[in-house]
């Protein structure tokens, strides 16, 4: 998945880097009228953006927010979770595989980014911790094992210390 996403950003940051250097190329050039058949290309892409384009964006909108209340099924275990220069604290620290478990999440002083990441450390929940402010984040775990709750965002001189752990265990 991680690898889907650099190739999604970097591709489509190539293509644009290489049509700014080829506009920067072409500066100093007279310019030209354009003929009848650039014309009807432009004309085309353009259809073809409005035809392909805002469709494809509606779509991938439709499902926004992710994760509606209405779509999560069962009672969830809460779990309350405060951020604090530089220390998280859990109210538990320990859940079943696939049990629906909703965070609580605030902070008691500056902005912290409340970050799950399983063992093999990939992230596999977030959510922003700010004071005077929970934010409510659900999660089911699929696999048993030791996750850790790290800190990402900069908050300090012992931001890179702002770890607590999460055992999932099996049901
Ligand atoms: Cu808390 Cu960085």
């Amino acid at each position: 998945m991680q690898d889907i996403a650099w190739y999604a950003s970097i591709v489509p940051m190539l293509v644009i880097s290489l049509s700014f250097v080829f506009v920067v190329s072409l500066s100093g050039q007279t310019a030209q009228v354009e003929t009848a058949a650039q014309e009807r290309l432009r004309k085309t892409l353009f259809l073809a953006f409005l035809v392909v384009g805002v469709p494809l964006t509606a779509h991938t909108l439709a499902e926004l927010p992710y994760g509606r209340p209405e779509a999560w099924a069962g009672p969830a275990l809460t779990i309350d979770a405060v951020g604090r220069q530089w220390e998280w604290s859990l109210s538990r620290d320990s859940v079943k595989v696939g049990e629906p478990v909703e965070f609580r999440v605030t902070s008691a002083d500056v902005n912290h980014g409340f970050a799950i990441y399983d063992s093999a450390m990939r992230v596999v929940a977030q959510t922003q911790a700010m004071p005077g402010y929970v934010n409510v984040l659900r999660h089911r775990f699929a696999e048993p094992g030791t996750y850790r709750v790290l800190c990402l965002e900069y908050c300090g001189l012992a931001h890179h210390a702002m770890a607590a752990e999460l055992r999932v265990l099996p049901r």
